[in-house]
């Protein structure tokens, strides 16, 4: 064991409505383990940062998410981050410095339905177009390619006769909402 003091801090990226930025601000807000310490948005006006702003976390819009030194400040005394809901591809540079440290959440179970343009209910009409009778939420680390990291964990969910995107969607998202935060705390037990 380390000598390092209090929670381990968490940064988390998003792009859109948050409901898993919530879901780790409920479950580690008193957490000894983790906190969320920042919330860093690629757009303005998100759900997320609404919601960051209601739970009083520091929140920054990026001017340009494509711009790798932007990020690289943002990202100054995280020492673990998620992208929770994330739509733009980190830069090599940031993801070498946070290697093993970066992990993303994707609403199937990678390595199948994953990859560029993969998202929102693209992912889930993927699925059931497939003919598969699971789905789930995957959480991986990030590494230089959409969805390609190293799965840490995932959670299944039945595709059931009848669903539509929405539906399955919706199902995926409360498993993602269970497994996201029990993976960060994980992880952070790992780190400090
Ligand atoms: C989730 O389905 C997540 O897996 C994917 O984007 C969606 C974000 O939803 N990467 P939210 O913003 O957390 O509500």
């Amino acid at each position: 064991m380390s000598e390092r003091e209090g929670p381990v801090r968490v940064a988390v990226l998003v792009s859109g409505g948050g409901t898993n930025l919530q879901a780790l601000l409920d479950a580690l807000h008193d957490s000894p383990t983790a906190r969320v310490t920042h919330v860093i948005s690629s757009r303005p006006d998100t759900g997320a940062l609404a919601r960051a702003g209601s739970a009083g976390i520091p929140t920054t819009v990026l001017r340009d998410p494509g711009d790798p030194a932007e990020l690289q400040s943002a990202l100054a005394g995280a020492e673990l981050v998620v992208l929770a809901g994330y739509l733009k591809l980190v830069h090599p540079s940031v993801v070498a410095r946070f290697r093993g440290r970066m992990i993303n959440i994707h609403p199937a179970l990678l390595p199948d339905f994953g990859g560029p343009g993969m998202y929102g209910r693209r992912v889930h009409e993927a699925v059931l177009a497939s003919g598969a009778k699971e789905s789930g939420a995957t959480v991986h680390f990030v590494d230089e390619e959409f969805d390609r990291g190293a799965v840490i964990a995932q959670e299944r969910v039945p595709v059931r006769h009848g669903d539509t995107a929405e539906t399955l969607a919706a199902r995926v998202l409360e498993a993602e909402h269970r497994l996201l935060p029990k993976v960060v705390l994980d992880l952070a037990r790992r780190i400090s």
